[in-house]
């Protein structure tokens, strides 16, 4: 783990409200449970996005005309969901290359595999980056016009001041002629919301007692995770799926490699995610000061989901 990291996890659960930053999740076992989780019945947002893709993707690539274009991911994951445009640009003579940033090692050797053995001929550039915090730095193709992806709803981890600031910052990467899709996940029924958070083969809770886990391992930490429970709620005010981990128990938690002790009173909470939901209005609002203009709100037949695409406001 780095310095940055470390840093964040000891102020986080030495604050007043104890809190772990989401990006922790993805180590090698939650990255391979997420992908889990999108696989579970509850989990809509990933059908919803590739019923987007499927449907659209030849409107999308259509964008570049003819000009030469990258692909480019922000947090691909395996790619499953790229792969449905990906496949659709193959056929194109224009399309140049795929370029994924992720966080996770694990998840990039997956996607090299499958993008191996899907598009043999496709020369993906894949690079380990935190784009939460490196996006300045990123190093982007400069050549050829490019589409940005940010799908899954990704975005919904930042609040909205975050989402909007990062947005811009995304915008400064993109020249006259780019495009960026992002997934967000709509405002809905909250059972349907709370389910999804809560599935039933227990993958969410396993997804975020492995934080914990987690520390154990990098940290020497001993928290024994039968002392705690996953709790995700949705708040209304925020408009988020939030989720906490429950101390069932008054404890005391020992970080061997940090020389550092947290107590836990019973029933006292980790904050670990924010998962913001999204109406049309609210993606307005949030480019609404930015350098970017939504042109097509690409929704799937139930409307539980929306690919956004933008493109940069001309300056002129
Ligand atoms: C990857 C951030 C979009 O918030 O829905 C899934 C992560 N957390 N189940 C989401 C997640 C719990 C997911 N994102």
């Amino acid at each position: 783990m780095d310095v940055n990291s470390t840093l964040e996890i000891v102020t986080g659960l030495t604050a007043a409200q104890k809190r772990l930053p989401s990006k922790l999740f993805y180590d090698d076992n939650g990255t391979a449970l997420f992908r889990k989780i999108t696989e579970a019945p509850e989990y809509y947002l990933t059908t919803c996005e590739k019923e987007i893709l499927r449907k659209n993707a030849d409107f999308i690539l259509d964008q570049m005309e003819n000009r030469p274009f990258n692909l480019i991911e922000l947090g691909a994951g395996d790619g499953s969901k790229a792969s449905l445009l990906i496949k659709k640009a193959m056929t194109r003579p224009n399309f140049r290359s795929y370029y994924a940033y992720d966080i996770s090692k694990k998840a990039l050797e997956e996607l090299e595999a499958n993008l191996e053995k899907s598009f043999p001929d496709l020369e993906p550039h894949l690079v380990i980056a935190d784009y939460t915090t490196s996006l300045e730095e990123l190093d982007i193709p400069s050549q050829e016009s490019n589409i940005f992806l940010f799908l899954g709803s990704s975005i919904g981890n930042f609040s909205p001041s975050q989402a909007s600031l990062f947005l811009e910052k995304l915008s400064h990467k993109m020249k006259d002629g780019d495009f960026l899709l992002v997934g967000f996940d709509l405002k809905k029924a909250e059972r349907i919301l709370y389910k999804a958070y809560n599935d039933s083969q227990g993958l969410t809770a396993e997804f975020n007692l492995n934080l914990l886990l987690r520390l154990n391992r990098e940290y020497g930490a001993n928290f024994n995770i039968e002392n705690f429970k996953h709790v995700e709620i949705y708040n209304p005010g925020l408009g988020a799926m939030e989720s906490y981990l429950l101390s069932l128990k008054e404890q005391t938690v020992y970080f061997e490699d940090l020389n550092l002790e947290i107590h836990f009173q019973q029933d006292e909470m980790i904050h670990t995610e924010l998962s913001y939901k999204f109406s049309v209005e609210d993606i307005e609002n949030l480019v609404k000061d930015t350098s970017l203009k939504a042109l097509s709100f690409l929704f799937d037949h139930k409307r539980y989901f929306v690919s956004v695409l933008f493109h940069r406001r001309s300056l002129h």
